[in-house]
């Protein structure tokens, strides 16, 4: 946007990969409605980047921004080298966009969709065709590819679209909430041609609400809530944040909670011993040495003649850490939610910087 941004984009050319993505303090505003309050992150080149966050968090609003598909209205951002402002086509030859919308045209095959993709990226006519018969069997859709694709499933409809934007391979690909409302075989289906890009050294942009699609195929995840960055990381990094491993013990009696929790002795903390009321069914202590820890405790319950159902060494999930970030469970794209004032300051408690605390 600047001239500056010109200077730093030659000295990476010259030396070091440009990165992926650059997100520099980017803000955006519909109306009242702050959606982006100053994003900063970063994706390297041929990394696989998960956007985390609630509904609402903004997400496609960011993902509009670096698809140049609306403007910021501060901050800057870069993707593959070029500005979105100021070299908007640029960015529009190098990206990919999937997801929310879907440009094909259903009173034409697949096949011939691909053809049309391919000429109006240029591609001569011969050529075009060749693409879209590679496509359409690296899509296994040999089947439909002579069926209009009205007639298409959900599933198939996505992967025509995702092969649609790769007719000519692009350098950053840009997939919003891919998977949100496919059957489990579709969504494998989008889980490895992400594993694909990774192969292929394509910066993949992710933003989903599944989780475990985070932990599996992203190298680092952002987490976003109203329109900040609110924790970075690997999902490793992020989970060890929760306050790692710790061991659940769930008794064959609740009465016998309290026996329970002065066996454990010093192996219980006492925010988590003050944590159990009459609602609890389960208790849990930080677990720092791992099978050790659940080793002792069990030795201790053991000679206290305490039955369980069962005790088991847990890591948290990142359903945890999302929980604990955001102050709420992680809910695909379609149950709005609406915010009370007191819930968004429980939610700005939570996310306020842990401390590597026990779990409750
Ligand atoms: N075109 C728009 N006009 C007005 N408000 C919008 C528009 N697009 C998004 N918003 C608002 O901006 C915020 C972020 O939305 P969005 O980026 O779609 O979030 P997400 O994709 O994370 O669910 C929400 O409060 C949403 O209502
Ligand atoms: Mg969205």
């Amino acid at each position: 946007m600047t001239a500056n941004t010109e200077t730093v984009n030659t000295e990476l050319a010259g030396g070091d990969l440009v990165d992926g993505v650059v997100v520099e303090g980017v803000e955006k505003s519909f109306g009242a409605v702050k959606a982006l309050r100053g994003i900063t992150f970063r994706a390297a080149h041929g990394e696989v980047l998960g956007i985390l966050g609630p509904n609402g968090a903004g997400k496609t609003t960011m993902v509009n921004v670096l698809s140049t598909l609306i403007a910021p209205d501060s901050g800057r951002a870069e993707v593959a080298g070029h500005d979105v402002v100021t070299a908007a086509a640029d960015v529009r030859r190098s990206i990919m966009l999937t997801g929310q919308f879907a440009a094909l045209d259903d009173a034409l095959s697949g096949y011939e969709n691909l053809v049309m993709f391919g000429r109006l990226m240029g591609l001569r006519k011969r050529a075009a065709r060749a693409r879209a018969d590679e496509l359409i069997t690296e899509f296994d859709l040999t089947d439909a590819a002579t069926r209009r694709v009205g007639t298409y499933s959900g599933g198939m409809r996505r992967r025509i679209d995702i092969a649609c934007g790769l007719v000519v391979r692009p350098e950053v690909v840009f997939l919003d909430e891919p998977t949100t409302g496919l059957d489990p075989r579709s969504r494998q289906g989008v889980w490895d041609l992400v594993a694909g890009f990774r192969k292929h050294g394509i910066t993949t942009l992710l933003t989903t609400q599944y989780l475990e699609e985070a932990d599996a195929l992203c190298d680092r995840i952002i987490v976003i809530d109203h329109g900040v960055v609110i924790a970075e990381g690997t999902a490793d990094e992020l989970k060890a944040r929760t306050g790692g491993s710790y061991c659940e013990i769930v008794p064959m009696r609740t009465q016998d909670l309290d026996a329970i929790a002065d066996a454990l002795g010093d192996l219980l903390p006492t925010a988590n011993r003050e944590a159990l009321n009459e609602d609890s069914d389960s208790l849990a202590i930080p677990a720092p040495r791992g099978a050790k820890t659940l080793a002792e405790a069990l030795r201790r319950l053991d000679s206290a003649g305490l039955e369980l159902v069962d005790i088991a060494l847990r890591r948290p999930s990142l359903d945890d850490v999302f929980l604990q970030l955001t102050g709420h469970r992680a809910e695909p794209e379609g149950a709005p939610e609406e915010l009370s004032p007191l819930d968004i300051s429980v939610r700005r408690r939570l996310a306020a910087p842990t401390d590597g605390k026990a779990r409750p």
